[in-house]
């Protein structure tokens, strides 16, 4: 290989294009990754150039080496026209949002959203004017009649945060486009390797980068990838709250990107295996995973997903507090914590009627939603088989 990779990246596979798109070691004195870039001021060598802005960078907020290489490499995994970088998943969203609705414009936002998305909905896109009216993630089609003259976006987020519903993106884009409005979808799940969120319809895509792209639960980031229809005003918007990530998590961000495709692939494996064990156990009522055969989003899985990742949710039998606890505190491997999608595996409790306002959340007992890290699966399923007979012991 020459010291600058191939350009037109569009005929390699999805692996080696993660290896080579966003670095071009040529332009690098040959060492292999993009260096590090700080700064604010950006020098112009005359009058003439400052007076114009000549030249690709001007200053911090607006780019850098390292901030094009992750962007223009994300651009080419998600098949986009574009993509920003922010300091976080969440800063993400808020920037797609912001792009988009404006005072007076209706916004659908799926029942089944990330919490905090819902709270920036309610808490800020309301104060500015926005009326924002949450859907059932079910819907599919049929949101083409909670759609009024005024309906200016669409947000999806497939599978549903903690509670797992598939929705069908194409069909709700389908009905958006015909009113010319916009479809944001949270992609963080299945990250762009596994739905490919532009080839189905969405305009503007979200990835909490914070998860896989890091996969080492040591980075905040977040990326909005968009068409070549929506790229102009999510990078406008960018630029009016310049929300700059981090040189250093771009970095990681860029390390991580590499061995994305395989890790994710592990994760999937691991974490189908863990949801069929869990499944025969008697302690659990339902297992939330749609690439589980008789999941009810198993069918649109199977049709828009080229895979799953590693998290899924749980329900168990009706158990007390104090089973939970049992069950919880005593686990050795499985880390209780916020985020997803690092090499450990985690587990939350989770509880939807705290907030879901558009449909009813019914189980049969408490929820649980895991993430399955690297570790060995027997001893994953040893950790959780003791914790089982210690919630029956309680
Ligand atoms: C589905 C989803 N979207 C977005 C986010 C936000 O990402 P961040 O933690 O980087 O703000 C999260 C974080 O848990 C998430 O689970």
């Amino acid at each position: 290989m020459s010291k600058t990779p191939p350009r037109d990246l569009g005929r390699f596979g999805a692996d080696t294009r993660l290896v080579l798109a966003g670095r071009d070691p040529g332009a690098q004195h040959g060492f292999v990754n993009t260096p590090i870039y700080r700064g604010s001021t950006v020098l112009y060598p005359t009058y003439d150039d400052i007076k114009h802005r000549r030249g690709r960078y001007n200053y911090g907020t607006s780019g850098t080496p390292t901030m094009d290489a992750l962007s223009e490499a994300w651009t080419e995994i998600a098949g986009a026209a574009g993509t920003v970088l922010t300091p976080s998943g969440l800063s993400a969203l808020t920037i797609a949002l912001m792009a988009v609705v404006s005072a007076g414009d209706h916004l659908l936002v799926t029942d089944s959203a990330y919490r905090p998305t819902r709270i920036f909905c309610d808490g800020v896109l309301s104060r500015y004017g926005v009326e924002v009216e949450y859907y059932d993630p079910l819907v599919g089609a049929g949101i083409a009649e909670l759609m009024r003259d005024n309906t200016k976006a669409v947000l999806v987020e497939a599978p549903g945060s903690q509670t797992f519903e598939m929705q069908d993106v194409p069909a709700i884009s389908d009905a958006m486009h015909a009113r010319g409005g916009a479809v944001i979808m949270d992609n963080t799940w299945a990250t762009p390797l596994l739905f490919p969120p532009h080839e189905r319809g969405v305009d503007i895509a979200v990835e909490a980068g914070t998860k896989y792209l890091s996969g080492g639960s040591d980075l905040l980031i977040g990326l909005v990838s968009a068409t070549e229809r929506w790229y102009p005003a999510i990078k406008r918007t960018y630029e009016h709250f310049a929300p700059c990530a981090g040189p250093e998590d771009i970095f990681l961000g860029l390390r991580g990107l590499r061995t994305m495709g395989l890790r994710l692939r592990e994760h999937g494996i691991r974490g189908l295996a863990m949801a069929e064990w869990l499944k025969a156990r008697p302690e659990v009522a339902r297992v939330l995973h749609p690439a589980l055969p008789d999941d009810p989003g198993h069918a649109i899985w199977r049709r828009d997903f080229l895979g799953a990742s590693g998290l899924f949710g749980v329900i168990l039998n009706p158990v007390s507090e104090d089973g939970l606890a049992a069950l919880l505190d005593g686990l050795e491997l499985f880390g209780m914590g916020f985020s997803w999608g690092g090499f450990e595996s985690l587990v939350i409790p989770f509880d939807p009627t705290l907030y879901r306002t558009a449909t009813r959340w019914q189980a049969e007992g408490p929820a649980l939603r895991f993430h399955i890290g690297l570790e060995d699966m027997e001893d994953l399923k040893a950790d959780l088989a003791a914790g089982f007979e210690r919630m029956a012991a309680a």
